[in-house]
């Protein structure tokens, strides 16, 4: 099962501070999941160009059933994913951004200034979450029922959950 995990952070790419987002993504897989994962990994700009490339090389040429992008989803002018997987995905599916807006905003008041969205392209989902690590530990345990399902419709193996 390959999965991808895409942190978008101009600092981060630059190395102006540790990227935490997208090693939690791949730890709250590895801690849920009984089936191994072959991660493709990137960190990079907040650039809609370069966003959109990646995503297309992670579904189309990597072959990916699951990328999960963490970061770029606010209000400010380079917050660009949601932007970069609207172009790119056939189906948008936006319950998922509905639910961790919903469901954050009761603890995290700011979690509404999320766009973050989700969609399919070919067999492919795409998942946006917020950038900040503890949203992704917040927003995760909500969609991975959806996750499990959408995988299994989309024609792959449909993931184990650890006992
Ligand atoms: N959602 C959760 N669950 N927890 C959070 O801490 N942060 C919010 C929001 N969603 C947050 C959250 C904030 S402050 C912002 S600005 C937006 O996500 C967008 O973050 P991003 O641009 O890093 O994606």
């Amino acid at each position: 099962m390959k999965f991808a995990r895409i942190t978008l952070s101009d600092r981060a790419s630059a190395g102006i501070y540790e990227d935490r987002s997208g090693p939690a993504i791949e730890e709250f897989f590895a801690a849920r999941l009984a089936v191994a994962v072959d991660w493709e990994r990137v960190l990079i700009p907040d650039d809609r160009a370069g966003i959109e490339r990646t995503l297309v090389r992670l579904c189309d040429e990597a072959g990916c059933a699951l990328v999960v992008t963490t970061g770029g989803t606010g209000p400010s002018s380079r917050d660009v994913t949601p932007e970069a997987t609207i172009a790119v995905i056939e189906r948008e599916m936006p319950g998922f951004g509905e639910i961790m807006r919903v469901q954050s905003f009761a603890n995290v008041p700011t979690a509404i200034l999320s766009r973050g969205t989700a969609g399919t392209r070919g067999r492919t989902l795409i998942v946006n979450l917020p950038g900040n690590p503890r949203a992704v530990g917040e927003c995760l345990p909500l969609l991975l029922p959806a996750i499990i399902e959408c995988l299994d419709h989309l024609g792959h193996p449909r993931p184990v959950l650890r006992a």
